[in-house]
């Protein structure tokens, strides 16, 4: 990322006043083959968004116990589930996505990556039909909330998220957050647009424009009882970050394999693991206690 043009667009947030009006997604549930297969390229191995999951897996260790039952909402080709199930061999996790070809390629994925601890359902994120109340440790949901229709299906989203979780559950949820001006959206989606397919540029811009303001995020989250404290990359909510207080330590099995995990970045994406840690810093949003990435 060019760090003195995303400075200058930064800065002209500053000055802009409202955020821009929202622009919904057109096609919410990704069934597109050419739109699913950019996207689930992105997450792959060196792929654009690879430090990005692996950014939310660490954000999100100390969230996830030992034994716990976990929920990925909408979890698309199971790019951020594989993080997280590999961080976490002794939790279950459940990936729920409403698209039958998401489904098929997050199934292929975790069966290549030899993963056994995920099981996949079909299902929609506003109902969360068929899973228990009070019966899930944690929910994780990253870059998905914006494919919902409007405020209202967001409040339906977090109403049933209240609903599954036992008492002492926690919560991730991370997403795009509304900016105040169009060309810094054609920034951010263009910026990479060589090393990325037009399907995917495209797909980009969609869900900057479709994303929610903070102010709908954390209204939305009011209703969870982890309260989860809401964090946002300094000078503009490019990425927004909801999530509850530790539910654990973290131990040396759990350290050695985030750091495992980090050791097998190329150096370019640790770079950009450790620029998007520093752009989270100033809003308070820090890696677990006790969780420590070294070398590179
Ligand atoms: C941009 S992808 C993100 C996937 C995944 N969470 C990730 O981070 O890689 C958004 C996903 O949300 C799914 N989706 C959209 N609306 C949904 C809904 N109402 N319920 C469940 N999934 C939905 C889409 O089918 C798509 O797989």
């Amino acid at each position: 990322m060019s760090a003195p043009a995303m400075l200058v667009h930064l800065l002209l947030e500053q000055l802009a006043r409202h955020p821009l009006p929202r622009i919904p997604e057109t096609a919410a549930v990704m069934e597109d083959p050419l739109q699913v297969a950019a996207f689930a390229d992105s997450g792959k191995d060196q792929g654009i968004l690879n430090y990005i999951y692996l950014f939310h897996s660490l954000m999100s260790a100390a969230l996830i116990a030992p034994g716990d039952v976990v929920l990925d909402l909408a979890c698309g080709p199971a790019n951020q589930l594989l993080r997280h199930a590999r961080l976490h061999p002794d939790a279950h996790f459940i990936g729920m996505d409403a698209s039958a070809r998401m489904l098929e390629l997050a199934e292929q994925n975790l069966r290549e990556a030899g993963v056994h601890n995920v099981s996949l359902q079909q299902g929609d994120m506003t109902r969360l039909d068929g899973m228990a109340a009070a019966g899930t440790d944690v929910v994780t949901c990253t870059m998905s909330l914006h494919h919902l229709a409007d405020s209202t299906a967001l409040q339906h989203c977090t109403q049933q998220i209240a609903r599954i979780l036992r008492p002492q559950g926690g919560v991730y949820l991370a997403d795009f957050g509304r900016l105040k001006r169009r060309a810094t959206q054609r920034f951010f989606a263009y910026d990479r647009m060589d090393l990325q397919s037009p399907a995917f540029t495209a797909d980009f811009l969609n869900s900057l424009q479709a994303a929610f303001s903070l102010t709908e995020l954390q209204q939305a989250a009011a209703v969870l009882a982890s309260a989860p404290a809401c964090y946002y990359t300094a000078l503009a909510p490019f990425m927004v970050v909801l999530r509850s207080t530790p539910r654990r330590a973290i131990d040396p099995g759990l350290q050695q394999r985030a750091q495992a995990a980090y050791q097998q970045l190329i150096p370019g994406e640790q770079r950009d693991l450790c620029n998007l840690l520093r752009w989270f810093r100033p809003g308070g949003l820090r890696l677990p206690d006790g969780l420590m990435l070294t070398g590179g």
